[in-house]
């Protein structure tokens, strides 16, 4: 019999359900996609999740608010949370579902402080935490600006923590956190010492919190988007590969969610090329990273 701590049956069942799609089926689906040239219909995002209560950070632009909108329209309790109050209402009032604004600013140690109280008014547990509110700013390594590398790190790594702090007093076994990190992790991109060198900080911090939290059984998922068309990286004077739409990683966000999978990293082309230099430094760090940055 289930024990008061144990995880809900119905996320241990679809855990299961969803490696078997990861291993063969998967292998299967690609193939008939080569041959056949078919796109499979797309399920509903989020509908194999029990109704959970979900907090969102970041949620007023870009993935944050196309992951609210979906996860809302699946059904689930989305508390919204972000800095600009009037955008998290446009959010709510669009949403076929309920979404919960909460006006944050995670750099605010006060407003943070005093978060967890907030939060209880709107719900007494959180079954899934997404910890996806962050920032870029790029810097000119010849007049390293000091104040923007604190600033990066204080929305991308340090808010991240004090979100966690917020959140897992009101989590309980079975419940999961998901980190939004970046691939910037996997190889040195040109200018960004900030936002790279956070998102790296930010994943360890959450690895060390998994295994910290297996005694409570909460799941930490780390998610690496590739390029994704929003307000972030609208200022991009780069050509960025493989770039895709909000909605489209939102979709996958939820699928690796879903699957309470490690991680999930996205797009798969862009994933497995930079894994590729990950493992042959010398041709990224001499070659194509420079000539990417325009400094070769
Ligand atoms: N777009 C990409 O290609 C890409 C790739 C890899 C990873 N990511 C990551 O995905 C996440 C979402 O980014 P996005 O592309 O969707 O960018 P975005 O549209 O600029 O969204 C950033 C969100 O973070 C919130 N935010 C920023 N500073 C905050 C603060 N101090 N306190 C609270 N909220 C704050 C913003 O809301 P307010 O301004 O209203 O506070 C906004 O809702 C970020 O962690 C980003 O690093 C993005």
């Amino acid at each position: 019999m289930a024990s008061e701590h144990s995880p809900p049956e119905s996320i241990l069942n679809f855990t299961r359900e969803s490696r078997r799609h990861d291993g063969f089926d998967m292998v299967w689906r690609q193939n008939v996609h080569l041959f056949t040239f078919t796109v499979q219909p797309e399920a509903t995002p989020g509908y194999r999740l029990k109704t959970q209560t979900i907090w969102v950070t970041g949620a007023s632009s870009g993935i944050g608010r196309e992951l609210a909108l979906q996860l809302a329209a699946a059904g689930h309790t989305v508390i919204a949370s972000a800095r600009t109050l009037a955008a998290l209402e446009t959010l709510a009032a669009e949403a076929s579902g309920t979404v919960l604004p909460l006006a944050i600013d995670v750099t605010d140690e006060a407003q943070m402080a005093a978060l967890e109280t907030r939060l209880r008014a709107l719900t007494d547990k959180l079954d899934i935490c997404v910890v996806n509110a962050g920032s870029c700013e790029y810097l000119d390594v010849d007049d390293l600006d000091i104040e923007k590398l604190q600033l990066v790190f204080e929305v991308n790594t340090i808010g991240a923590a004090r979100t966690v702090k917020a959140a897992l007093p009101l989590m309980h076994a079975g419940a999961q956190l998901i980190a939004v990190s970046s691939m910037s992790t996997l190889v040195p991109f040109g200018r960004a010492q900030a936002y790279g060198s956070s998102k790296a900080a930010l994943e360890y911090f959450f690895r060390c919190c998994e295994i910290d939290l297996k005694r409570r059984d909460i799941a930490v998922t780390i998610v690496r988007p590739g390029f994704v068309d929003t307000p972030l990286t609208q200022r991009n004077q780069f050509k960025m590969p493989f770039l895709i739409e909000p909605p489209e990683a939102a979709r996958r966000m939820i699928a690796g969610i879903e699957s309470r999978r490690r991680l999930v990293a996205f797009p798969r082309r862009l994933n497995w090329l930079l894994m590729v230099f990950r493992y042959t430094p010398f041709l990224w760090s001499r070659w194509l990273g420079p000539r990417m940055a325009g400094s070769a």
